[in-house]
């Protein structure tokens, strides 16, 4: 028996106008992206931008549905697009950031467990980490260099 110790890689800014500008301007397009979220249903709004190597910038937002669990999340909407259109391009970074019509969300809101593990299919595919931003509305930006930084112990098609 041994135990191992699993760390975590992860820069907090205090706010988004810390970030380098390339970042910065990345989550404004996921902002502009969660202003247009459809969540008649939660009132919580996500917005996710992803930045391709070809420069292009492909948005996602929460679809929410009458049926609960026919729903969608941003970072999924976002990188199913992306897969759709750009199959052969690799991404370099994700912003998600999230407000909420019921109080102001002031801390960083990282994917959901279902995100993550959709997520990670595209890093590994691509054999190439890419970066992963993520903030509430207001406040604390977190940045982590890659989506093994968030899911370690992973599932992914070597096991198959
Ligand atoms: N949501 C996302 O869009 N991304 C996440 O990673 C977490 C949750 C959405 C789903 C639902 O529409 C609302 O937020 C509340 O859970």
């Amino acid at each position: 028996m041994k135990n191992i110790e699993i760390t975590t890689t992860a820069t907090i800014f205090k706010g988004i106008s810390e970030l380098a500008s390339e970042d910065k301007m990345l989550m404004e397009q996921a902002i502009v992206a969660r202003e247009k979220a459809y969540a008649p249903y939660s009132k919580f709004s996500v917005g996710a931008a992803l930045l391709l190597e070809n420069g292009e910038i492909i948005l996602g937002n929460n679809q929410e549905n009458a049926a609960y669990p026919s729903g969608m999340c941003a970072e999924r909407v976002a990188i199913w697009n992306a897969g759709a259109r750009f199959p052969e391009v690799k991404i370099i970074r994700l912003a998600i950031s999230a407000k909420s019509e019921n109080s102001i969300v002031d801390t960083p809101v990282g994917p959901c467990g279902a995100c993550r593990q959709s997520l990670s299919e595209y890093e590994f595919k691509q054999q190439q980490p890419f970066e992963i931003l993520f903030m509430g509305e207001v406040g604390e930006v977190v940045k982590v260099p890659s989506l093994q930084s968030l899911l370690p112990f992973s599932f992914d098609n070597s096991y198959l």
